[in-house]
């Protein structure tokens, strides 16, 4: 029986445990702070900070199973999913690091003794290949002399067109950071399979299978392609969970595995297919992994970034669909069956499996949706060319762009019509689109643009709001500079600070820091790296390196940021009870002045809901519950019940908040002592800010009792204004209400009689023109509703005629014509109106049988403006 792939994953954290290396979790898919890499793409990631030097952990040595998204970015993936045996866009990857501990030699011989060892893998030693870099000749002798693989099975490969460091021996995360040389181990699957091995020409075959990749980190690459030295030489060794799955389980593809054959059952059983062997079944069953882990780490499909990303392959796994002939929405029913293979890494998956459901079938549905209209949009491009005729590129393009056609897709729909598809245009807008999104990145360099900060600032601010302490640095424009004068703006640095750099949602501090000869006012704290930056502005005097001063946060603001932040995990918490346990923090923001909060939900909330959080929280605050810190392994948070939210790297000590038993949060911000502190706690608004995402919005403490009394005088007036009280308002508003609809009614009655009258009144004026009954007639202060009823009753009452009314209420002409429908092909009420308005300098207009103008002004053209209208009538008729 060979192993699971669940054993085998414990495995390799044993082997490396008993190695003396620190069992780490997996980071999030959605690397924290990190804006060089849109996914977590490696184990690596987690520590990149760690290799840099700029952060530093309780161990030197670590192991980790890492979720990892090679899908975008540098390390891509996604094109060959379903055509190898080998690539995902979701992947396990078994990562053993040592920072500044051990190097070459340990990376080798433990890649060595876990593979070959009776003990461990097992595996026989002459299917093993290894590559190293054509110039790491210590990393050549550890394997030739030290491990005794033969020099037939070891090969050097050197750079790509000989570009430095441009080989599949040199790895690196993304454009900048941490990289270096590697060393990789190649696994032969046999000779009835096809392919060479490393660095034949044809390597790209299934038989050679690259299974783990030892990577020597030694260089810090910068944007401009300098390579720096890491403080410390590292390891960064990391094997593909599926393909040494594949190696143990004695299978050819990675497909073949264990957990891949149940998932693939499930993708041929809710598409409906028979076609087991397609690759649109492995795409499918690829892809929900991605897709079901991304949504669970917090990202939503999108326009842009990760959430387009994400887009993309739900759309192709989509598409993949359709080709086997599914009509039906079916990819979100793969959740349930990934949890069921995923075992304990799905665990927040499975917390979160509903809504995950609902993203993929709301994007799905919006898809196929999406899919009509652009075929509706083929179909007419398509119509316009003869057979023989080429679709244009620019057409293609904003099919795939717009309507997500891959060009496949629109090909088989021209092939089938005999047409054919510009595919040089098709790729030039591809490349130009590509170019806008170079060129509007916001995947920027980041580490390069950091300050040059070396040392590291201590956070004091749990306990202290004021410290006494020493300037280490001060940036000015960027630069570092020694001293810092009146009005000019900076970024101080401490040796210790009470103040909180922005983290975590929670906003930074402000306060003074103050010296003897001057102060500094700081309106915002962040981090960079490991020091704490202060960003301000001298209020007066001067401050230099090396001087002591006194850093005092503004209290008032920390204690009303406090209360927030402690409100928000009660929120939180309120929120899993009121509505499901699939409720996850998406983002938050911590201010003093409110919070907000960004959480996983399908529908609005119902009124009744908003009330019913308000009151538990509400009831957790007057329970005045102590709000514990304390500093746990990140095992025992979990086993505790803490929720673990976005933090992409876990030390090995992690800070756990809890309020009693009702909230368990690992969180590094700072909080009220006590939940009584918080007061009151109101929701001011609930909304979406996405599909599938409700946005809270809320105060607290002072804010909350300043909204209180903010309604109540509302309130207050309304009732003196209505001359009532707060029991008897609603009815005294609906009584008010129904009281004027009835005056409504009587003032219409009562209008129409005196237009009536009024028509009465002016039935003498009425002329023949050429057989033709007209009335021109102006009235003195008659509301315009009054006009257009009496223009009804007239038209009524003369049968045939055409009707001049105009008025002046307060200096200002109102106008109104009307003319009979048996007249309107030779005379149009809109006609008369612009000829009659123009001369009074009104505007208006209307149709045919009635037409009004108002805002005339020249009340003495108005005669004149009114007797030219039977010239008018004498041109029709
Ligand atoms: N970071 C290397 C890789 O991803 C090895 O862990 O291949």
């Amino acid at each position: 029986m060979s192993k699971s792939i669940d054993e085998i994953r414990q495995e390799f954290l044993n082997f490396f445990h008993s190695k003396a290396h620190q069992i780490i979790a997996s980071s999030s898919l959605v690397p924290n702070n990190d804006p060089t890499l849109l996914f977590t793409n490696a184990g690596m990631n987690q520590f990149k900070d760690v290799f840099l030097g700029i952060d530093n952990r309780s161990y030197r040595r670590a192991t980790t199973s890492q979720r990892c998204v090679r899908a975008g970015g540098k390390h891509n993936d996604l094109e060959n999913v379903g055509y190898t045996t080998r690539h995902h866009t979701f992947f396990e990857m078994l990562g053993n690091f040592s920072f500044g501990d051990y190097f070459k030699y340990d990376a080798i011989r433990f890649a060595w003794e876990l593979l070959t060892s009776k003990q461990w893998f097992n595996l026989p030693q002459e299917k093993l290949w290894v590559t190293v870099y054509a110039t790491d000749y210590e990393s050549y002798n550890i394997w030739t002399n030290d491990i005794g693989v033969p020099l037939n099975r070891i090969i050097r490969i050197g750079d790509n067109k000989g570009i430095a460091y441009n080989s599949d021996n040199f790895w690196q995360m993304s454009e900048t950071g941490p990289c270096g040389p590697c060393s990789e181990i190649f696994y032969d699957h046999g000779n009835h399979l096809l392919g060479g091995p490393p660095g034949s020409i044809d390597n790209d075959g299934d038989r050679y299978i690259e299974i783990w990749n030892l990577v020597f980190m030694q260089f810090n690459r910068q944007s401009d392609g300098t390579m720096l030295n890491l403080p410390k030489p590292s390891v960064d060794n990391g094997m593909g969970l599926e393909r040494i799955a594949a190696v143990l389980q004695n299978v050819d593809s990675n497909y073949d595995i264990d957990l891949f054959k149940k998932l693939l059952d499930a993708v041929a059983l809710v598409t409906g297919t028979n076609n087991i062997n397609s690759k649109s079944l492995r795409v499918i069953a690829d892809h929900i992994r991605s897709c079901a882990f991304i949504i669970s780490d917090g990202v939503v499909p999108s326009n842009e970034g990760r959430g387009y990303v994400l887009r993309r392959i739900i759309r192709r796994a989509i598409r993949h669909g359709n080709m086997l002939g599914t009509n039906n929405t079916f990819f979100y029913k793969l959740v349930a069956p990934l949890i069921e293979v995923m075992g304990s890494v799905a665990s927040n998956l499975k917390v979160q499996r509903s809504i995950v459901e609902q993203i993929l079938r709301t994007e799905e549905e919006q898809f196929n949706r999406t899919l009509k209209r652009g075929l509706t949009l083929l179909d007419e491009e398509l119509a316009k060319l003869n057979p023989g005729d080429s679709l244009k590129g620019e057409t293609a393009f904003r099919l795939y762009d717009t309507y997500g056609f891959p060009l496949d897709f629109t090909l088989d729909i021209c092939r089938e019509r005999n047409l054919d598809v510009d595919q040089t245009g098709f790729k030039s807008s591809i490349e130009a689109q590509r170019k806008r999104a170079r060129e509007s990145r916001n995947f920027r360099d980041y580490y390069s643009n950091l300050l040059p900060l070396e040392e590291i600032s201590y956070f004091l601010g749990y306990e202290q709001l004021k410290h006494q302490s020493r300037v280490i640095a001060i940036f000015h424009n960027g630069h570092p500079v020694d001293i810092i004068c009146n009005g000019e703006e900076a970024i101080i640095v401490l040796k210790e600070t009470p103040f909180y750099s922005e983290m975590g949602g929670q906003v930074g501090d402000q306060g003074e820091l103050k010296a003897a000869s001057g102060s500094f006012e700081v309106i915002d704290t962040q981090k960079y790296g490991n020091t704490i930056g202060h960003l301000g502005k001298m209020s007066y005097g001067e401050i230099r390196i090396g001087m002591n001063i006194t850093a005092q946060v503004n209290e008032i603001r920390r204690q009303s940021i406090c209360l927030n932040h402690s409100a928000t995990h009660l929120l939180h918490a309120a929120l899993r009870q009121v509505l499901g346990p699939h409720v996850q923090q998406k983002s938050s923001l911590v201010k003093d002045k409110y919070l907000r909060f960004d959480f996983f939900h399908s529908k609005a909330m119902k009124l009744e809901q908003i009330r019913q959080v308000e009151t538990i929280v509400n009831k957790y605050i007057r329970r005045n519950i102590s709000i514990k810190t304390e500093i746990l392994t990140l095992e025992e948070a979990c086993k505790k019940g803490a929720i673990a939210l976005f933090n992409d790297k876990y030390d090995k000590y992690v800070r756990m908040l809890s309020m009693g038993d009702f909230s368990k949060e690992l969180c590094g911000g700072t909080h009220t002592s006590r939940t009584g502190d918080i007061g009151l706690f109101m929701i001011t608004k609930e909304s979406g800010t996405a599909a599938n995402i409700r946005r809270i919005e809320a105060v607290t403490g002072e804010e909350a009792i300043i909204l209180f009394h903010q309604q109540n005088n509302l309130l207050n007036q309304v009732t003196q204004l209505i001359k009532s009280d707060n029991q008897t308002i609603v009815n005294k508003v609906r009584t008010l209400q129904e009281h004027s609809r009835q005056l409504e009614t009587y003032i219409n009655k009562l209008t129409n009689k005196y237009a009536i009258q009024q028509v009465l009144s002016i039935s003498h004026n009425v002329r023949n023109i050429k057989g033709i009954k007209v009335l021109v007639t102006q009235l003195d202060n008659v509301e315009s509703k009054v006009l257009r009823i009496m223009v009804d009753h007239l038209k009524n009452k003369l049968g045939s005629a055409i009707i001049v009314l105009a008025t002046m209420i307060a200096g200002r002409i109102d106008l109104i014509t009307g003319v009979t429908k048996d007249l309107t092909d030779r005379i149009k009420a809109s006609d008369i109106i612009l000829h009659i308005a123009q001369q009074v300098g009104g505007k208006g207009g209307g149709r045919a049988d009635i037409a009004q103008a108002s805002g005339g002004k020249n009340t003495h053209t108005l005669a004149t403006a009114l007797a030219s209208v039977e010239a008018i009538i004498l041109n029709n008729f």
